[in-house]
């Protein structure tokens, strides 16, 4: 029996392989039927301590769709954290006015926390450097709407993969189904131990590069990633390694016809816009998708599905 109300979702190993498919398959609904009214009375506090266009867009556009109300801040300085409120008790009071919270904070660990601490759901929407689940998810539904399965997938993974807290959880989500993983980056940004361990662990494979070109006729997925600059300690090392990875048109003409380029934006140089052009491209819808995959655990945490 899956049942994930109540439940907060910090880490994206907080969900089973049954869960995950669960929260893809009520997506799918609202894909096919997104105007329901099923949050009525229902307010959303949507806690954004970081910057950011669409995962705060896309959940609020998920709570209007269902029906719902959204309350909250999208830039710490506008909020009593300025004064020095901490964490803890901004969570106990945003507690008071709403029924779940949605969270972006730039610390690690801060969502479990926060999740601790809350007696209402904490969606991570974003923790540091560490996990994105619900941008997970949303990969998830747009590899399996592409690709027809998660089962077995071969994936690359560019850039920034030391602090792109989407790879993290996206490798650790899809070693459930089985994937053949392929890194692509700089020495500098490597996949964490942690992450390649979670993989060695699942009995899966992975191979690391420093270029794209061998990995593109055997990819099913190349997910580019952003050069995280605002996480680096010394600005010059990000100078460095900003501009490594720039995927041009030119470059998938050894790529399968059904191969998808995902991106979970906001993008900077990685892909250049004649990409947009080719069938391939895919993450516009990727980030559409993201309003489903929201609406579904809204409604999944909330008890409605
Ligand atoms: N993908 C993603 O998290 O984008 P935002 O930073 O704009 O929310």
């Amino acid at each position: 029996m899956i049942n994930l109300k109540n439940r907060s979702l910090v880490s994206i190993t907080d969900y089973n392989k049954e869960e995950i498919i669960r929260i893809l398959d009520i997506a799918e609904e609202f894909e096919l039927n997104q105007r329901q009214h099923i949050l009525n009375q229902h307010v959303i506090a949507s806690l954004f301590f970081e910057p950011s266009t669409r995962t705060r867009l896309s959940f609020e556009s998920a709570v209007q769709y269902l029906g719902g109300s959204v309350i909250g801040f999208a830039s710490a300085d506008t909020s009593s954290v300025r004064k020095g409120e901490s964490l803890k008790d901004t969570i106990l009071t945003v507690s008071n006015y709403s029924d779940l919270i949605v969270m972006r904070n730039p610390l690690d660990g801060s969502a479990r926390y926060a999740s601790e601490v809350s007696p209402v759901p904490i969606i991570n929407a974003g923790d540091g450097a560490n996990q994105h689940p619900t941008q997970c998810l949303l990969d998830l539904y747009s590899i399996r709407k592409t690709q027809g399965t998660l089962e077995n997938i071969h994936i690359a993974m560019v850039g920034d993969l030391k602090y792109g807290r989407t790879v993290h959880s996206l490798v650790q989500a899809l070693s459930l189904f089985g994937a053949t993983f392929h890194f692509i980056s700089p020495d500098s940004l490597k996949m964490p131990s942690s992450v390649k361990t979670w993989v060695k662990k699942a009995g899966l494979e992975y191979h690391q590069y420093t270029n794209m070109k061998d990995v593109m006729p055997m990819a099913d997925i190349f997910y580019m990633t952003r050069v995280q600059g605002e996480r680096f300690p010394d600005p010059l090392e990000y100078e460095k390694v900003k501009n490594l990875y720039i995927l041009e048109r030119s470059m998938l003409k050894d790529a399968k016809e059904s191969m998808k380029v995902l991106h979970p934006l906001p993008r900077v140089n990685e892909i250049t816009q004649d990409v947009d052009e080719d069938p391939r491209a895919y993450y516009f819808q990727q980030a559409k998708n993201g309003v489903y995959v929201r609406q579904a655990l809204l409604a999944a945490i909330l008890g409605l599905r």
